[in-house]
Parts: structure tokens; C-alpha cells; sequence
């Protein structure tokens, strides 16, 4: 009862976090509301010359003065370079012909070519794509310095600090997730063009430790061509009001135009009746906190998108069906599936030229022909569609591995059911699963925010990997109970003396004070299960074999003892849930924090805690080490739980495009693996040769040695005592003990003696070393794999390892003389 702890304080705890990990939100005040009215007004003063100007307005800087639009960012007097606008629309312009062919939406004059090529492109680009960008040597380096930031934000504090987003390396990873959503994204009648979301995650080489950035773009796609141009909007740059100014040609400039003159407009609208200020609805910052006002300036970013043309396998065959095969079907099938079989396609792919108008870089993919396409392929990727067929056979292959994993929990539980084998097993090693188990758990109840899809799934595995949690919790509370007794039975035979009835500190993990009860050695008193009443201390042996290990010794007549007795227990079990919880739960938010450092930081941290994972074998070899024993763990437990718990760690460090997109990195991989193998191999060689084999003498703690190598000394006092001896060789009468062991062996050529295991009743063959100690013929190594087939208890009765180690799996007594034997 004392040891339970204050939930409070865990809730608390809890809150704490959640607080911690929320985004800051600022109630309006009122000098923010004319603030906000001076935004919304700029905002109505620009969708008004976005209205009125026509193709040409802007981006002419042959002469001095003209070709500037008085949008913020678009000024002469900004600082921009625009200058750059024109050959990144050049280059981009080429990418699209050589996937469309002279269309007249790319030609910047409207006369008709009929020089058009047919492409097969998806209407919906919902969907991501990933790869590599390059620098162009177009880029310039710009610094704050450079823009007229003092003019167009007024209360930068600190107008000279460098920018976020500046990409300065020449390369870098970089994925963009697209997103057109029905019913949200507005498009005009004949759906020509249609508004497009995409969130960018870019990365860049060069910066220090492979920094990377992640950013909301907004913008127009024009479904029959396959490609879009997205921009960013800042408090320095009025992006979207622009972008019709960014298109390729006029035609693309109106209906962008007309697009945009409404869908901003209803923005505008929506901003205006909102309760609570949006400050900037094109918000490039991801989690929707109002950049510019707390958060450092960045970058500018204007993206072209063009998407190539989808192929089939097996088109090349002149007789092929696929040929008249419509794409709009194929995409009706992968959203709604209705048992059609499309074929197999390319994957979605994508050129992009991105230009920052501020920090001066322009970037594009890398692909040809500028390299070659074993290199490197633009950016490639899945629609939503696919990516969730995906995701969901992954989601089904972890739930198989969860329940493999359970099976073979249950079968070592099962087989772990006597306190003497449930001390075998360490407990740490038993918590690391646990602790994966409960993290898995946790991940896949919030995965769906990654994911959005195929809910339901992700739950009901969620709830089989809790399933798994609670059973390792039970198992742990069962091993841990054994454990505590038993140490506890330990200390008190290094004190030797029976300690009185004193209250304990509340915190120790400790059951109940036992009483003066009278130190037989006989019994295991175990705390938590004693719920009945006995009369204390006779031993008897029950027919039901477990009985004799879970009855402790009756607390004394006082009558207040009684219901003492479970209460420590439960607490300690109450202790130990909220230990597990609040070590999940810290590790978990401590994890998502990293999700968001530099990539190298972020890899480290993820290697670091997978390894310490993987390392679940480790706390067994060593207590087998400190205990001396052997056979804690079934070993298709082993083997399996290796295998099933390296599954997941493998798909994430070795399956490109897996669904949390983490990049692949092999030699990790093969350092984690490698590492669960060295320690199989540490388990096996602890089976099979002894568990110190690779301890020197003396590092580890005296334990018995249940295959002592017998040597035939003078006084015969490390010789077994033969099956005949009675009880009076339990006194340790040495006349007693040298007379019977010379009766029972009788000695053999070779060196060997022949005993008797009453467990079977059968001979057991023991080589011994004569008093010379001369070994014929034999190796220690032949000794070693001999000394296996027989244990000798302390009480010096010998048998045969397998029927004593299948007696002491129900009772650590020594059949022949109850004598207490110490853990296997
Ligand atoms: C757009 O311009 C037309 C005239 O060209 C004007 O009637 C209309 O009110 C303008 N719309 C907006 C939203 O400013
Ligand atoms: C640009 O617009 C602002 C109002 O937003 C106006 O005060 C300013 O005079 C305009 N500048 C030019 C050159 O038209
Ligand atoms: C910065 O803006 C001021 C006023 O708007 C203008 O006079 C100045 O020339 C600008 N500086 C640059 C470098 O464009
Ligand atoms: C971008 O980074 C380069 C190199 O570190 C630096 O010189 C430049 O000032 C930065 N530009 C901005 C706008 O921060
Ligand atoms: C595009 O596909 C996604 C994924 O199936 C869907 O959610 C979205 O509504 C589609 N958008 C349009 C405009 O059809
Ligand atoms: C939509 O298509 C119809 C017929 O093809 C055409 O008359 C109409 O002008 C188109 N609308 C737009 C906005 O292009
Ligand atoms: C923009 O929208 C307004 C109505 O909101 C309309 O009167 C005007 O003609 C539109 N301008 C263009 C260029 O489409
Ligand atoms: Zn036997
Ligand atoms: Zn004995």
C-alpha cells in the first residue's frame, strides 16, 4: 500500500509532455486585430492586380522601371532575382516538350502545332514521389543582406540572420507529397485545372550533419498535361497571387488565372469570417503555426512539376491489348476496386525545376539526359492508391510476425510454469520485449497520422500487439515474483541468521517481513499467492507437485498480518506497470522529438535504439553467467523471437519506400543482425559447453557447479555419495560418506566409476580422475562434453542431467535427501 505511487503524478508527467510537444497558439489580442485587418486588406489590394493584369506584365525587365508588379516580392525594390525566372521556365518548359510534344499550352506564342505526342498521365497526382536533386549553375548565392527585408518586413528582429531552407549544397534527397483531394481542392468546369497541395521534405547534402526541411507548397495542376507549378506565400513574398505569372504560356496564364481569382477569393472570404485569425491560409509552415511572426524567415520556393507518361509491361507487343487501354478506367480501378486487373505499370514519375526567388538557387531532379537512367530517374513513387495496397500488405506481414511471436511466448510461458524454471529466465531480457511490444503498440495507434488510411487494420494489430503486452506483463510478474523470493532466500542464507518480524522501508520491492519461521531449508516461500491459512512449517510432500514451492510459512497469530500479506504484492505490481508505462511512454515521445532532428543526429538516435533493442539476448547470457545455469529459454523461442523481432527492424533499415519512407541503410542493418546472431551464438555455446565457458575463473560469482570434475582424492570429499548411503550420510559423516562411496563405485579400468541414479534406477558411467591424476588418453575437451551427463548436487548424490533437470524443473530439492539444490 505504501509502495503504490500517486497516479497523479504520472498523469501529471503525461500532460507535461503533451504540453511540451503541442505547438504554441497565442489567444487574438486586440492590436493583433487591426494587424490582422492590415493583412487581409493587403491581401484584397493584391487579388486585385491579379485580377487586372494580363500575360507579359511581369518577368520584361528589358527596361528600367517595367516589368515589375507592386506585389509584395515582386518590386524592383525587393531584391529579388527574377532574372533567373526566365531560364528556369526555359528549362522547364523543355522537360515538358520532350514528355508532350509541342503542345500549344507550352508555346509562349498561341500558334497551333499539331506536332502532339500521345501520353498516357494520371488525372489524380495524389500520391508521393522521391528522389534526387542537383544545383544548376544558374543559381546564385544570396544573402539577407541583399533583400530589402527592412521594407517589407518592418519588425524582423533580426533583419541579417540567415535564412531557413537555404539549400547551398549541389545535391540532396527530396520527396514531395502531393495532395488533390476531392471536394477540397476546387477545379473549374471541365476540370482543366485543378488547385494542388504538396508537402516537400528536402534535404541537403552539404549542410551540417545532412540537415533537411519540411514545407507545405501550394498551387495549380493541369490534369490534362501532367504538370503543376506550386508556390510558397510568406509575409515577403505574395507567392500565390503571383503564380499565374509563373505559368508557361498564355494560355495556362488564364486559366490559372481564372482559377485563382476565385478560389483566393473564397479564401480571402473564409479568413475574414473566421473567429480565430488565420494569419496566412498558403502557410508553407507544416504544423500551421504562423510563420514570419515567431519563426525565422526562409527561403522562397517556386516548384514545376511535370509528370511523364505512364507505361505498361508488355506494350511493345504489337498485339497487345493494352494499347486502347483508358486511363481513366486504370485510376477508377485503383480507387475503387471492382476486381478488374490493371496492368502492370511504371511507377509515377516526375521532373522538377525548383527556383527560390530570395536565396537565388534553382535545383532540378536528377535524370536524363542530363544523367544517365541507371543513375538516377527524376522522382519516382506510388499514388495514394498503391502506396496503401502497400502499406497494408506490411501492416498484414507485422501482424503475422505478432502473432508468431505471441505463439512462441505462450509455449515458453507454458513451459516456464515451476518457480525453479521461471528463475532461469532473466527478467530484463523478458522487459526488452515488453518494452518493443508496448512501442510497436504505440506506433501503430498513432501510424494512421503517416498513413490516413487502412485504419482499421492498424488498429486491430494494435490491439494484438497489446495483447502481447499484457501476456509478457503477466509473465514478467510471474518471473519477477520467483526472483524476489528467491533472492530474498538468498540473502537470508548469507545472514544465516533468521531476522524478526521488522516493518520494511516502503520502497523496497520486497514482500511482506516473513516471520520467525524456523529455517528448514525446506520450503520456497513465495509472497503474492499466499491466500490461505495453513498450519506453518511441516513439509509435506503433495501429490500435486507445484503445492510444496508457493506455500510460505503462515504469519503469526496476529490477525492484522493476514490481509497484509497480498496488499505489498498488488502495489508492487501497480509499481511495476507504471515503471513499464512511464519508460514506454518517455521513450516514445523522446523518439517522436527525433523525427524532426538533422538526418545524422536522427540516423544515430535510430541506430542507437535499435541496438540497444536487439540486444534483448544479452541480460540472459549474463544472468546465466552470474547463476551458472543453462537452460532458461526454449530454444525455438530463441530462434524465433530473433528472427520475428529482426523482421520489422529489417523492413525499415533495408525496403526502399517503406511506409514510414526511412531511408535504407544496409550496413546498419548487417551491424543489428550480425549482433542478434553473436548473441544466438553466445546462448547455443552457453548450452552446449557450460554457461562460463567464456568467463575467466573468477569473474563471475562462486556458484554451484552441478559437473564438477571428479578426482578420487584422499579423503573422497569431492566423490558423489552412492545410492545406498542413508540418512545418516547427510551429516556429513565423513567415515560414513568414504565408506559408502567406496562401496557404491566400484572401480573401473580407465578410470571410471559406475553409480546409481535413483531417479530412473539405472547405472550411471562417471569418469573420474585417480588419485595420481593422470587422464588416459582423454582431453579436457572430452571431459568437458562427459562431465554433461551427470550432475552431482551439493548434498554430493549424483544423477544422470536429464532426470535431474526434469525433476528440478518441478521442485529444487534433491530426490534423495530434500536437501535444498541451488537454481539450475
Ligand atoms: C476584377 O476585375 C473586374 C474588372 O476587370 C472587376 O469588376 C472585379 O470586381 C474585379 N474583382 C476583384 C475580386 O477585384
Ligand atoms: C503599391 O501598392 C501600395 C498599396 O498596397 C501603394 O501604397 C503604392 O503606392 C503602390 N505602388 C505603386 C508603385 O503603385
Ligand atoms: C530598398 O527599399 C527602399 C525603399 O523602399 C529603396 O529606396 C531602396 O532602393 C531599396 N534598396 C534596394 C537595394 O533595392
Ligand atoms: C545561404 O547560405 C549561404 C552559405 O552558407 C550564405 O552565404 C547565404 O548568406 C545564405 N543566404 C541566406 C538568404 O540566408
Ligand atoms: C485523388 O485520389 C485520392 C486518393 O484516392 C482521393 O482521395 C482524391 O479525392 C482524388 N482527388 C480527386 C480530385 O479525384
Ligand atoms: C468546357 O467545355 C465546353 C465544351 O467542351 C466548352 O464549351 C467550355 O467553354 C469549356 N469551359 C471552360 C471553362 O473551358
Ligand atoms: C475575377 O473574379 C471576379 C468575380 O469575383 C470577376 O468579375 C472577374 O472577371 C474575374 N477576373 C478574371 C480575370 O477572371
Ligand atoms: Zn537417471
Ligand atoms: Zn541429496
Amino acid at each position: 500500500m505504501e509502495t503504490r505511487r500517486d497516479p497523479r503524478q504520472f498523469l501529471f508527467f503525461i500532460i507535461l509532455l503533451l504540453l511540451i510537444n503541442s505547438p504554441e497558439t497565442q489567444p487574438p489580442s486586440y492590436n493583433t486585430r487591426s494587424r490582422y485587418d492590415e493583412v487581409i486588406e493587403r491581401e484584397w489590394t493584391h487579388l486585385d492586380i491579379l485580377n487586372q493584369t494580363r500575360w507579359g506584365d511581369f518577368g520584361d525587365f528589358r527596361k528600367e522601371e517595367e516589368g515589375w508588379l507592386n506585389v509584395t516580392g515582386l518590386r524592383q525594390e525587393d531584391g529579388f532575382v527574377w532574372e533567373l525566372l526566365g531560364g528556369v521556365k526555359e528549362n522547364m518548359r523543355e522537360k515538358a516538350r520532350s514528355v508532350l510534344g509541342d503542345r500549344p499550352e507550352l508555346s509562349s506564342d498561341t500558334k497551333q502545332e499539331n506536332n502532339m505526342e500521345i501520353v498516357r498521365l494520371y488525372k489524380n497526382m495524389t500520391g508521393y514521389v522521391e528522389g534526387e536533386w542537383a544545383r544548376l549553375s544558374s543559381s546564385q548565392v544570396r544573402h539577407p543582406a541583399d533583400l530589402n527585408l527592412s521594407t517589407i518586413i518592418p519588425d524582423n528582429p533580426f533583419p541579417f540572420a540567415e535564412f531557413d531552407r537555404n539549400l547551398t549544397g549541389v545535391g540532396g534527397p527530396v520527396r514531395l507529397h502531393l495532395a488533390e483531394l476531392e471536394g477540397k481542392a476546387r477545379t473549374d468546369e471541365n476540370r482543366t485545372v485543378s488547385e494542388i497541395q504538396a508537402k516537400v521534405v528536402i534535404g541537403d547534402h552539404e549542410s551540417w550533419g545532412d540537415n533537411w526541411w519540411e514545407f507545405l507548397v501550394h498551387g495549380v495542376h493541369y490534369p490534362e498535361l501532367g504538370s503543376a507549378v506550386l508556390t510558397t506565400t510568406s509575409d515577403k513574398f505574395a507567392g500565390i497571387f503571383a503564380l499565374p505569372h509563373f505559368q508557361l504560356s498564355p494560355l495556362l496564364y488564364s486559366s490559372s488565372q481564372a482559377l485563382l481569382n476565385r478560389t483566393i477569393h473564397e479564401t480571402i472570404d473564409r479568413q475574414v469570417n473566421r473567429m480565430y485569425p488565420i494569419w496566412n491560409p498558403w502557410s508553407s509552415s507544416v504544423e500551421g503555426t504562423n510563420d514570419g511572426v515567431l519563426g525565422a524567415t526562409h527561403c522562397e520556393l517556386v516548384l514545376y512539376l511535370q509528370q511523364y507518361g505512364v507505361g505498361f509491361q508488355g506494350e511493345q507487343n504489337p498485339r497487345s491489348p493494352l494499347s486502347n487501354i483508358d486511363m481513366d478506367w486504370i485510376e477508377h480501378e485503383l480507387r475503387f476496386p471492382d476486381g478488374g486487373r490493371t496492368p502492370l505499370r511504371s511507377p509515377l514519375t516526375m521532373s522538377m525545376v525548383g527556383f527560390s526567388p530570395d536565396c537565388g538557387f534553382v535545383i532540378e531532379s536528377k535524370g536524363p539526359p542530363d544523367y544517365p537512367p541507371s543513375k538516377a530517374a527524376h522522382l519516382q513513387g506510388l499514388k495514394t492508391e498503391e502506396f496503401n495496397d502497400q502499406a497494408r500488405h506490411g501492416v498484414l506481414a507485422f501482424a503475422v510476425a505478432l502473432a508468431v511471436q505471441l505463439t512462441f511466448l505462450i509455449r515458453q510461458a507454458k513451459e516456464a510454469a515451476t518457480p525453479s524454471t521461471r528463475n532461469r529466465i532473466s527478467f530484463y531480457t523478458i522487459a526488452m520485449m515488453a518494452l518493443g511490444d508496448g512501442f510497436a503498440f504505440l506506433a501503430l495507434v498513432f501510424m494512421h497520422l503517416f498513413l490516413g488510411t487502412s485504419q482499421l487494420a492498424l488498429y486491430a494489430i494494435a490491439f494484438l500487439a497489446l495483447f502481447s503486452v499484457i501476456l509478457e506483463l503477466r509473465f514478467l510478474m510471474d518471473i519477477w515474483a520467483v526472483q524476489v523470493t528467491e533472492q530474498m532466500r538468498q540473502d537470508r542464507q548469507q545472514a544465516s541468521t533468521p531476522s524478526p518480524p521488522s516493518p520494511r522501508p516502503a520502497t523496497t520491492p520486497t514482500p511482506p517481513a516473513q516471520p520467525t519461521a524456523p529455517l528448514t531449508g525446506d520450503t520456497l516461500p513465495l509472497p503474492a499467492t499466499a491466500n490461505r491459512d495453513r498450519p506453518s512449517t511441516p513439509v509435506i510432500i503433495s501429490s500435486d507437485q507445484d503445492d510444496i514451492m508457493e506455500e510460505p510459512p503462515t504469519p503469526p497469530a496476529n490477525p492484522a498480518n493476514a490481509p497484509a500479506a497480498t496488499t505489498p504484492a498488488r502495489a508492487e505490481l501497480g509499481a511495476l506497470y507504471s515503471r513499464y508505462c512511464l519508460l514506454l511512454i518517455i521513450t516514445f515521445f523522446i523518439t517522436l522529438q527525433f523525427t524532426t532532428v538533422r538526418s545524422t543526429a536522427r540516423a544515430f538516435y535510430f541506430n542507437s535504439l535499435c541496438f540497444v533493442y536487439v540486444s534483448f539476448w544479452v541480460p540472459q547470457i549474463y544472468r546465466n553467467i552470474m547463476r551458472n545455469c543453462r537452460k532458461a529459454l526454449r530454444w525455438d523461442f530463441v530462434a524465433g523471437q530473433s528472427i520475428v523481432r529482426l523482421l520489422p527492424v529489417g523492413y525499415f533499415y533495408g525496403v526502399e519506400g517503406n511506409v514510414l519512407f526511412s531511408k535504407t541503410d544496409w550496413k546498419a542493418l548487417a551491424v543489428l543482425v550480425g549482433w542478434v546472431w553473436v548473441q544466438m551464438v553466445a546462448l547455443a555455446s552457453q548450452e552446449v559447453l557450460g554457461s562460463r565457458f567464456f568467463v575467466r575463473e573468477g569473474w563471475a560469482p562462486p556458484a554451484y557447479d552441478y559437473h564438477p570434475i571428479l578426482r578420487e582424492d584422499e579423503e573422497g570429499d569431492t566423490m558423489p555419495i552412492g545410492s545406498s548411503s542413508t540418512a545418516s550420510a547427510l551429516e556429513g559423516d565423513e567415515s560414513t560418506t568414504e565408506e559408502s562411496a567406496l562401496q557404491a563405485g566400484e572401480s573401473k579400468s580407465k578410470g571410471k566409476k559406475i553409480f546409481d541414479c535413483s531417479i530412473c534406477a539405472q547405472d550411471i558411467e562417471v569418469p573420474v580422475i585417480p588419485v595420481g591424476g593422470a587422464m588416459e588418453g582423454q582431453g579436457l575437451g572430452g571431459l568437458t562434453l562427459q562431465r554433461r551427463v551427470y550432475m552431482v548436487t551439493p548434498c554430493r548424490h549424483i544423477f544422470h542431467t536429464a532426470c535431474l533437470e526434469g525433476w528440478m524443473r518441478y521442485r529444487l530439492q534433491c530426490p534423495n535427501c530434500r536437501e535444498i539444490l541451488p537454481p539450475l
